[in-house]
């Protein structure tokens, strides 16, 4: 029996982005994808709004360029964000080609068009969704279409531990050659190698108390990549979603911001509209703006929550545009028609990542990164709504594109070492692992939210120092679970959002601190970037 299972590509992850990665190479290379939950568990799933793409022959490239600019606050890199906006139209065509069933009108001259919506930061509608599920759309549709496939082979429930680079096995020069993966059904750790590796890892919301992410996002790819050598950047661009419904049994549901294109407006707990005292655009300010606003209110009045209304729209308009949201809030006690929402900010998605080019080209050969783990420069310091599933998709067919390029035969990859657990023993004290996700996941809420200071930050950084060496301690005493393979990601990712966010001694963006308040062009009008042996 060979000592690994070769691929010519492994994928590490299983929405738009992996999918997108595997669809367009599958006709020429032998593909696995793996997901360490359900296939269908991935923040994909959970989009609502839609992707962004210049649909409407009144809209330009140049404006959506533009708005993307201006949301990311100076530090978006103009040539990523015209290379993904203008293939933006192709990448929707080819999700309708596969079969995503897109909410279509019919216009003045009796044509069917694409509906599209609104979303903060946009001058224009140029959403395009599936009602307000797009994301579920977009994951069930393409996973049919890899399930399909037979040169794709799909590993649910498969977690990667750890990449494999040359250096580690004794090769030079470095480049990644696969990856250790824990099948959590049988708990064996299997080594599967491929001359192409791409992260499709998604993001890390589970890092924060409260997160509109599913449990997979842990932030694993962000954390292999680093340990693997990669350059990462901009982590502490942590975007809060500013309407997550309020309710203990809720877990952070999304509301969608469509529903503030639709005219939905922000109210404090008596009843009073606020969001124009912070912004002309009112509650289509970009996201950071809102969630700012948001938790200045609820700290200023020690509220739980503000209130979003949309119940002065017909009813029947409300149900036919958001079925979803109508129905979710239902199950809740909430008539979304009649009555305004409790909701709350909660961390939803990492502007930063692993750095990489165009292509998703990371630091490492043989490495790739695409979709939310990957940092291509698209968002800069804040990401514009709807625009993260077009990075996705925009970045995989690059990705493709590159990758069919390299001719390296997975048999001129030299032999990979199988995983050694023969010094490990099974853990005695799984409660170390739950305790210090709980203690991790409250600190970071804490001191590391959507507004910081030093004070906090550095408080935060001794914590995450701690947890560190006892994780690292556990790491090299027990047998390894997927519990344990998140929690020590999860330790890393916080650890370079701290160390980013000390790094940037102003605001902008998604980043506030309260002893830098002004955004200062003369030394911070740059990427905040982490390479493994930086100090500080
Ligand atoms: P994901 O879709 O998150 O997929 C990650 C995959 O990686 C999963 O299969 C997971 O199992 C796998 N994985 C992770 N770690 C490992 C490991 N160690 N081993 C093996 N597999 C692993 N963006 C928009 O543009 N428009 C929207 O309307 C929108 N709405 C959103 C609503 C919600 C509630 C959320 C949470 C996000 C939303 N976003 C939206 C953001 C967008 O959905 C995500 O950024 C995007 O889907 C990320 O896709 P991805 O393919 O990079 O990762
Ligand atoms: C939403 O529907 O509000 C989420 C959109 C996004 O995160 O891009």
């Amino acid at each position: 029996m060979p000592p690994q299972d070769d691929y010519d590509v492994l994928v590490i992850g299983s929405g738009a982005a992996g999918l997108g990665v595997a669809l367009d190479l599958a006709a020429i290379r032998r593909v696995c994808v793996l997901a360490k939950a359900d296939l269908q568990e991935t923040n994909t799933r959970w989009a609502q709004g839609g992707v962004s793409a210049v649909i409407d022959p009144s809209d330009s490239i140049q404006e959506h360029i533009d708005d993307t600019l201006r949301a990311g606050a100076g530090l978006c890199q103009p040539a990523a964000v015209e290379h993904i906006v203008r293939h933006g139209r192709d990448r929707i065509e080819w999700l309708r080609d596969q079969g995503v069933p897109f909410t279509t009108e019919t216009n003045a001259n009796g044509e069917s068009v694409m509906h599209l919506t609104q979303e903060g930061g946009h001058s224009r509608r140029r959403v395009v969704h599936a009602d307000d599920a797009t994301g579920l759309a977009i994951q069930t549709t393409l996973l049919a279409r890899a399930r399909a496939h037979p040169n794709i082979e799909l590993l649910e429930w498969h977690i990667a531990i750890d990449l494999i680079t040359l250096s580690k096995i004794g090769g030079t020069p470095d480049r990644c050659v696969g990856a250790y993966v824990l099948d959590r059904r049988t708990q064996n750790v299997k080594t599967l190698r491929a001359p192409s590796c791409v992260l499709a890892s998604g993001g890390a919301g589970k890092v924060y108390l409260y997160t509109s992410n599913p449990d997979v996002a842990t932030g694993d790819g962000v954390a292999m990549a680093w340990r693997a050598g990669c350059t990462v950047a901009n982590m502490e661009f942590v975007q809060f979603h500013p309407t997550c419904l309020y309710h203990p049994k809720a877990k952070s549901f999304l509301v969608s911001e469509a529903l503030r294109g639709e005219g939905a407006r922000l109210l404090l707990p008596s009843g009073e509209p606020f969001m124009q005292r912070f912004d002309p655009r009112g509650e289509l300010a970009p996201r950071d703006i809102v969630a700012r606003a948001i938790d200045f209110e609820m700290k200023r009045l020690g509220a739980d929550c503000v209130y979003l209304d949309i119940s002065h729209q017909p009813a029947a308009f409300i149900r036919r545009h958001f079925p979803t949201i109508a129905q979710r809030c239902s199950e809740f006690g909430f008539d979304i028609t009649q009555e305004p929402l409790p909701v709350v900010p909660a961390a939803h998605y990492f502007c930063g990542g692993v750095l990489t080019d165009l292509a998703g080209r990371t630091s490492l050969p043989g490495l790739y990164a695409v979709g939310e783990v990957a940092c291509t420069g698209l968002h800069g310091a804040n990401r514009m709504a709807s625009n993260s599933l077009l990075e996705c998709l925009v970045t995989a067919r690059s990705a493709a594109e590159s990758i069919v390029t390299t001719r390296d035969p997975v048999a001129h990859l030299p032999a990979i070492p199988a995983w050694d657990d023969s010094q490990v023993t099974d853990a005695d004290e799984e409660i170390v692992v739950s305790h210090n996700w709980e203690e991790l996941r409250r600190f970071m809420w804490d001191y590391v939210g959507i507004v910081r200071t030093t004070k906090r930050l550095e408080r935060a950084r001794r914590r995450v120092h701690l947890l560190r060496s006892e994780i690292s301690e556990f790491y090299a005493n027990f047998r390894v679970t997927s519990d344990l393979i998140e929690l020590r990601n999860l330790v890393q990712v916080a650890e370079l959002v701290i160390r980013c966010a000390l790094k940037r001694k102003e605001s902008r963006g998604l980043h506030f601190t309260l002893d830098y308040p002004a955004a200062d062009d003369r030394n911070y009008l740059r990427d905040t970037i982490l390479r493994p042996g930086d100090v500080g």
